[in-house]
Formats: structure tokens, C-alpha cells, sequence
């Protein structure tokens, strides 16, 4: 799988807003500090303007194995998880968001590493361009990561619940299994979601990020960033 998509590849107007979102989230980054580092194109930016400031950050954790490539490219030393006592700030994008700074997450199919590393962080950054924010989740179909012998499954159990699963036949994750890109689905209440789709077995991530939502929420606009 390669999640990451490179950092020039969207229209360049979004391309632009993601940039700009890229580079307020600097003023995050604490010198010296550990931090955790997701997955995408907006992340791209992001790492380009950590390259650009030699010795600002300590180490990094990574949420993929193309985010690890691309953070060791920019002289970043990359930790395990498991060599670190906290990550103190995690920065990564998403697919949609919400003023609630509720995300779905997982079009570039990092998701689980990237609910690990948002749970261990301190403080969660969250960088996207204006066309992510919603006023509901659902519009982007939702992806779910699952064991593959599960995948039939639980697909069927997402279909009990209103939605219609698509298997992502392209992607392995990193972690060796498949996604359940599900459509259709209004999400009103993304909490109670979250935790009854965790439920269903077979499941490992729910690309959903609301009961641990973002801290802080970074949109680039056609003429600067909105924080909220
Ligand atoms: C990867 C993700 C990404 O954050 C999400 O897909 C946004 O990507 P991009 O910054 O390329 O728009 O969740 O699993």
C-alpha cells in the first residue's frame, strides 16, 4: 500500500489551502518536543516544513510506513511508539470534519496507526483544506478497517445498519488487512457510532474520530487558516 499521496498531486487551489493549514500547524511544534506525524497529502506539506527547519523536534512517531519514508527523507529520526513515554503533539488531516472537530479518517487507509497515535497524544492537531469542513459526517464514505476473514461479515452487518460497504480491493493496510469503504450513512451522533461499530467483530478501526476528536482544528481558506 502506498497511503501517502504525494504533496503536489491535488488541484492546486486545495493544494494551496493545505498548505497553508501545513504550515500554522508549526506553531504547534514545540523545540525538542516528540511528535506523531499521520498520513496524507496535507501531512506532506507538513513534513516538507518540518525539512525546512532542521532540529526543531527531537524524534517522530509514525503513522505509516510512507510517512516514515518521507520523515526519514527530511533528516527526521523516526521512534516506535513503544520507545517513547508520550508524544506531545500529533499533527495529521483528514477526510471530513465538523466545527465539533468531529474527523473521518482513512482515505489514504492509515487509520489504525493514526487512532493509535491521536490517543497517545497529548494534543491533537488536525490540518485540512476548507473543502473538509461539513456540518455532518457522511458524505465521504467511511472507511473501516477489518480482519480479512471478517471482511464478508462485517459487511453484512454494516448493511443491517443502513450502509452500503465497498470493499477497497486495491489496499492492504500496513497491518495486513482490508477496508470497508461505507456509503450512505448520516451521521448524526459520530460518538454512539463509533462505539456501536466497534462492536461488530472482525472490526479494528473504525475510521471515525470522535471520542477522541481534535484538540484543534487547522482549515486553510483561499486567503489564510481558520483555527478552531
Ligand atoms: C489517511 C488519512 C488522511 O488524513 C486523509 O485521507 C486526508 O488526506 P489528504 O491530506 O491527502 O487529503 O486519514 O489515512
Amino acid at each position: 500500500m502506498n497511503p501517502i499521496s504525494s504533496a503536489g498531486s491535488q488541484d492546486p487551489e486545495a493544494n494551496a489551502k493545505k498548505r497553508r493549514s501545513a504550515a500554522a500547524a508549526l506553531r504547534y511544534v514545540e523545540p525538542g518536543s516528540v511528535l506523531g506525524v499521520g498520513t496524507g497529502s496535507t501531512v506532506g506539506h507538513f513534513i516538507a516544513v518540518l525539512a525546512a527547519h532542521p532540529g526543531l523536534v527531537h524524534s517522530a512517531v509514525s503513522s505509516s510506513e510512507a510517512t516514515t519514508r518521507a520523515l526519514r527523507s527530511a533528516g527526521i529520526e523516526v521512534l516506535d511508539l513503544n520507545e517513547v513515554t508520550a508524544i506531545d503533539v500529533y499533527i495529521d488531516g483528514a477526510d471530513e470534519t465538523t466545527r465539533a472537530r468531529h474527523l473521518i479518517k482513512g482515505g489514504g487507509g492509515a487509520l489504525t496507526r493514526e487512532k493509535i497515535l491521536a490517543a497517545a497524544a497529548q494534543r491533537f492537531v488536525c490540518i485540512v483544506d476548507d473543502g473538509k469542513l461539513v456540518s455532518t459526517l457522511g458524505a465521504f464514505p467511511l472507511p473501516i478497517e477489518v480482519i480479512p476473514m471478517a471482511r464478508e461479515l462485517v459487511a453484512r452487518e454494516l448493511v443491517a445498519r443502513g450502509g452500503r460497504p465497498v470493499w477497497r480491493r486495491e489496499c492492504v493496510t500496513d497491518n495486513g488487512n482490508h477496508i470497508l469503504d461505507v456509503h450512505g450513512l448520516s451521521i448524526t451522533d459520530p460518538c454512539a457510532l463509533e462505539c456501536a461499530l466497534n462492536q461488530i467483530a472482525g472490526v479494528v478501526t473504525v475510521g471515525l474520530f470522535a471520542k477522541r476528536p481534535a484538540d484543534v482544528l487547522l482549515v486553510g481558506t483561499a486567503t489564510g487558516t481558520e483555527t478552531i
